[in-house]
């Protein structure tokens, strides 16, 4: 099949520089990475940059859909360049366009990717997570919260501006600096103080959890999860999957994170990031819609440890992907849907479950 890979690198390509930038990049090695891993899978592959020109150059780059098969898709890893809602960009322009794509829809990303809707989301499911409040401007009374808190803007990812703090004087100070950097709301969370897991899930219909991972934080300030961690420039924080907990702890996490991930209409793959706290009762903080497919995010870990080498988890987002498609449009793609549902994958899914 065709697999059009969709990412973003750089500013080129748009009109104007405007309004919230994007500071999140998929280094060009793992672009390179996941097109070797595709080609590996026997697709022939185009890169394409998910910029004003990127609906031009897939008509050109994939085929007309066909009736019958799977015969092209794009691969989605354009995390945006700027705005609010800057992971729906791509998928609502191939939306408009009719082109099928891996992961979500603009609803889940937009869900998931504002920590606020997510948290009332969340709220309103029973999904438990730290209780919270918004700081719009300084001179907000703290009236939700109790200290310690960890304050972050309502719409990053990897851990840009965290901050912890013990007092209202340093939350005035870490939410102005947000207002002024990020030039977005404030959240302040309640702070978890515990250990730290994350659930990826891959598929649909149903969802299937990998094993939990555990990410060990013990030797760092208050214990986060940080920028520089995540980009691997200061230590190597070290992940333990499957995470060393009883069974039943591990089993109430992975159907939370499938509960996590329909609560917010996430297709295809994605984190949940948890904290436990003293008593192993988990705290929900954020599901990832564009969870991390470098070779060594905690996803691709995980993966492994359910059986999927970095190729075939590749392949595997790919497939998931063409499966849906076939179930919601399926008018497109018969063969496989007829595939579906003699449950040829329902149960390789089903001993993936097994395996988890
Ligand atoms: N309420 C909290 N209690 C304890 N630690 C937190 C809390 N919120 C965030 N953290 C820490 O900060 C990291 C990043 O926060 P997160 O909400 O996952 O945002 P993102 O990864 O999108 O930047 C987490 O992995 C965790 O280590
Ligand atoms: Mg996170």
């Amino acid at each position: 099949m065709k697999v059009a890979v969709v990412y973003n690198r750089d500013k080129k390509g748009i009109i104007n520089v405007f309004g919230m930038q994007n500071r999140e990049w998929y280094p060009e090695e793992t672009i390179q990475r996941v097109v070797q891993a595709l080609k590996n899978g026997g697709h022939e592959v185009e890169l394409i940059p998910a910029d004003r020109f990127v609906l031009s150059k897939l008509k050109k780059a994939l085929p007309k859909l066909s009736r019958r098969r799977p015969n092209g898709i794009a691969l989605n890893l354009a995390l945006g360049i700027q705005g609010k809602c800057r992971y729906t960009h791509l998928p609502a322009m191939l939306e408009v366009a009719g082109i099928p794509y891996t992961g979500s829809c603009p609803l889940g990303h937009i869900l998931a990717l504002d920590k606020v809707v997510a948290k009332q989301i969340f709220m309103a499911s029973g999904i438990p997570t730290p209780n919270y409040q918004v700081f719009s401007h300084i001179d907000q009374p703290v009236q939700y919260i109790k200290f310690p808190v960890i304050v972050k803007p309502r719409g990053e990812a990897a851990s840009f501006g965290l901050k912890v703090v013990f007092d209202e004087r340093s939350l005035k100070d870490a939410v102005a600096q947000i207002l002024e950097e990020f030039h977005q709301p404030a959240l302040a969370e309640e702070f978890i103080e515990g250990r730290e897991v994350n659930v990826s899930i891959l598929g649909n219909n149903p969802p299937v959890p990998f094993p939990v991972l555990e990410l060990i934080l013990n030797d760092t300030e208050n214990h986060i999860y940080t920028l520089e961690d995540k980009f691997g420039k200061h230590r190597k924080v070290k992940k333990v999957c499957p995470a060393k907990l009883p069974k039943e702890t591990s089993l109430f996490l992975q159907k939370l994170a499938i509960r996590t991930f329909d609560a917010l209409n996430v297709y295809d793959y994605g984190r949940i990031d948890i904290r436990l706290d003293e008593f192993n009762q988990p705290h929900v903080l954020e599901m990832n819609s564009m969870a991390s497919i470098n070779p060594a995010s905690s996803f691709v870990y995980s993966a492994e440890k359910a059986g999927y080498d970095y190729d075939q988890l590749i392949n595997k987002i790919v497939e998931v992907s063409v499966l849906r498609y076939a179930r919601e449009a399926p008018e497109f793609f018969r063969e496989e849907r007829a595939n579906s549902e003699t449950g040829e994958n329902a149960e390789s899914f089903a001993d993936r479950k097994e395996m988890s």
